[in-house]
């Protein structure tokens, strides 16, 4: 496995595979890699020839007042994992690779990224879609992977590879739960035992609503009446938002219809976690 902070690098290496008429694979990180980020390097190589996995905590999709400083960073067990699961380059670029001193154009996702997470962080889909351009442009993948556990995000870059013709596949893959049901995040790293036993009640909830909606109630007034319920239940108190909307378009919906993302996010201490489940809306 090769490692580099090098654009030029990764351009050449990626090059000479394209002569080779190789395909590649991206799987566009943060680090600190738990299952889920295994999973998603782990179908890359399953899809691809060559497997490129790049690691840059973007500074440009955390607001002032977020974690970026505290986000978990472990390189070398970044690096191990990597390895262990068939990538055969990590792209690790240092902040002014990325964004030299007098860097000044953004992407942006109209709509789409008003709701949900960007009501809440409102630069934050702005900083995402500007660094998964960037790292398209510089990998040139033919497919990319991202977990369906920011499940507005992959919405997000769909669209914005089919609105800007950016000839790569976007693969979304399933959330990674460990044996609680907890959707696997980085941001665990924050969270004390209590805490993680708290956050139990997330994917609960979510439980609850899909049996509901599953079950014949096709009021989502109702179903997220039940999912408040669960949550305050386990002593989930500072909830976000829970939504329901048509998965991929995010149009909002008051009862079922096509596949139904059921979102949410809430505070466990100081740490905001997300969830989120996918339905087909049942035959009534
Ligand atoms: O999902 C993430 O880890 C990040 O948002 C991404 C896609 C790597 C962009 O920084």
């Amino acid at each position: 496995m090769i490692k580099t902070s090098s654009i030029k690098k990764v351009r050449d290496l990626i090059s000479e595979q394209k002569k080779n008429t190789k395909s590649v694979g991206l799987v566009p990180t943060m680090g600190a890699f738990h299952e889920g980020h295994e999973s998603l390097i782990k179908k890359a190589r399953k899809e691809n020839d060559y497997v490129v996995v790049s690691i840059f905590v973007n500074p440009a999709q955390f607001a002032p007042n977020e974690d970026y400083n505290l986000y978990p960073r472990d390189i070398k067990s970044d690096l191990l994992k990597a390895e262990n699961n068939g990538a055969d380059l990590v792209f690790m670029p240092n902040d002014k690779v990325i964004y030299p001193e007098d860097y000044s154009t953004y992407v942006t996702v109209e709509e789409l990224t008003d709701k949900l997470e960007g009501k809440s962080r409102p630069s934050h889909f702005r900083g995402v879609t500007t660094i998964v351009t960037k790292l398209l442009n510089i990998v040139t993948p033919d497919n990319a992977y991202f977990g369906q556990k920011d499940a507005q995000q992959l919405a997000v870059v769909k669209r914005m590879v089919k609105d800007l013709n950016m000839p790569v596949k976007i693969v979304g893959c399933p959330i990674i739960r460990n044996q609680s049901g907890i959707a696997l995040s980085s941001r665990h790293h924050y969270l004390n035992r209590t805490q993680m036993k708290t956050a139990v009640g997330i994917y609960e909830s979510l439980k609850e609503g899909v049996k509901m909606i599953k079950s014949g109630t096709s009021d989502f007034g109702a179903v997220k009446e039940r999912i408040l319920d669960v949550l305050q239940n386990f002593g989930i108190k500072r909830i976000d938002y829970v939504e329901f909307n048509k998965w991929e378009s995010l149009e909002p919906l008051r009862k079922p219809e096509g596949k139904v993302l059921i979102s949410l996010a809430v505070r466990i201490g100081n740490t905001r976690l997300l969830d989120n489940v996918i339905l087909d809306s049942p035959r009534l």
